[in-house]
């Protein structure tokens, strides 16, 4: 090998290195989480994103305005619009996040995420990386937490991906040694491992599911997943009342399509990139990846959002106003939950369920054949308005169709 490629990927992989190790002197500080109920005003940024992203979050902000009327009124929560996660934005700046964008962001308390396009080899963009990474790693949201209910066929899942390291920590950093040689890497911190599994640990603890799945591929990936299962094993011994066990990824996403065992599974901790690909397959269950929230926390931050991507062929083709919001209104209730409104939270999420899965008086198609979004946003707000609404969800639920 040409000795002077073997230099320059000695010195890219000692940077690489190096940038790792400060990263851990960070996550060493240990900073606290944020109490919510002490912070006036909750600052909740809203990116308005690319394609659908803007006609998804409007609808989202005026359920959001709906449910929050008291504490918006009372300056306890303000939002604050932030424009400039677009791509056309991001492309002209050559940035994931240009400077000003992240600054604005971080004076936000929370984030409400619409989809971003990412862009890749061939696309008419730079190559930049995706803004929801980099969004992930520049706050340091160390949690994705991606839930998954199918109530008639007994699955209600809980994933704890673990959402800034992996295969993800350098995907952009990878390295072309010569024309022949292409090496990505893939990372585990001791501290990153520990703080995504002892969410998912506390998680079941905290509800009495009392149950954790470990999914690696440590039998291959022996260094890095080899980590995280040792970590695993570490942190379980605090938690002597919650049961676990650990599957590798391959038989794991097999097991998931299996009638019989799928219920079985509750929490799950997992690697970035196996979390990313387990957590679409566990959508679709429920109805596909346009129907689930996602949940990114960190100490200091959290950033909110749908699964989805941004759709850009429906604002092409005049559609737009027919995308659904659900994942993101879905990402929404997540967002009240984290942030202490709790009883909000929870009205939403019934709403949506009346609504997306039972009553489906409406269905939003994404075609002018179906409802538009701001109708089930207004079908939303209604049924939040019911006050038979907790009695009209139950009505639905296994338990009270089986009585
Ligand atoms: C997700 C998405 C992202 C990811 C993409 C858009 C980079 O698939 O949130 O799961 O891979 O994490
Ligand atoms: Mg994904």
């Amino acid at each position: 090998m040409d000795a002077q490629a073997l230099e320059r990927a000695k010195e890219h992989f000692a940077k690489l290195i190096e940038e790792q190790a400060e990263r851990i002197e960070r996550m060493k500080k240990d900073e606290q989480w944020v109490d919510y109920e002490k912070v006036k005003p909750i600052i909740i940024g809203v990116c308005l994103g690319d394609g659908i992203g803007p006609y998804i979050c409007q609808q989202t902000q005026r359920v959001l305005e709906f449910l929050l009327k008291p504490e918006l009124e009372s300056g306890k929560v303000v939002f604050k619009t932030i424009e400039g996660l677009t791509i056309e934005n991001r492309a002209k700046h050559n940035k994931a996040i240009p400077d000003d964008v992240l600054e604005e962001l971080k004076q936000c308390h929370v984030i409400l995420k619409a989809p971003t396009t990412t862009p890749r080899e061939g696309d008419p963009w730079p190559n930049i990386e995706s803004a929801n990474v980099a969004m992930r790693k520049e706050l340091d949201l160390f949690a994705n937490v991606r839930p998954v209910k199918v109530p008639e066929h007994g699955i209600d899942w809980m994933f704890f991906r673990e959402n800034t390291e992996g295969a993800y920590a350098l995907g952009s950093n990878g390295i072309n040694v010569t024309d022949d040689l292409a090496i990505d890497f893939t990372v585990t911190t001791a501290q990153g491992a520990e703080r995504i599994i002892r969410l998912a640990f506390d998680y079941a603890k905290r509800t009495g599911i009392n149950k954790v799945t470990v999914v690696t591929k440590a039998n291959v990936i022996k260094t890095s997943d080899g980590k995280f299962l040792d970590t695993a094993r570490e942190v379980a011994k605090d938690y002597p009342e919650v049961e676990w066990d650990d599957w590798y990824i391959d038989i794991m996403t097999a097991k998931l399509v299996d009638p019989k065992r799928r219920s079985q599974f509750r929490v799950m901790a997992l690697p970035n990139l196996y979390g990313d690909i387990l957590t679409d397959e566990a959508a679709e269950f429920q109805g596909g990846v346009g129907t689930a929230g996602s949940a990114n926390i960190g100490k200091r931050y959290g950033m909110f959002e749908a699964i989805h991507g941004s759709a850009p062929r429906m604002v092409r083709e005049g559609r737009a106003d027919y995308a659904d919001p659900c994942s993101l209104i879905r990402a929404a209730a997540m967002m009240l939950n984290h942030i202490g409104f709790t009883d909000h939270g929870k009205k939403l999420e019934m709403a949506l369920d009346i609504c997306g899965n039972y009553e489906k008086k409406l269905v939003v198609t994404g075609r002018p054949t179906g409802a538009k979004g701001s109708e089930l946003a207004d079908y939303l707000m209604e049924t939040i308005q019911d006050p038979e609404l907790e009695k009209r969800w139950q009505s639905y639920q296994p338990e009270a169709k089986a009585a």
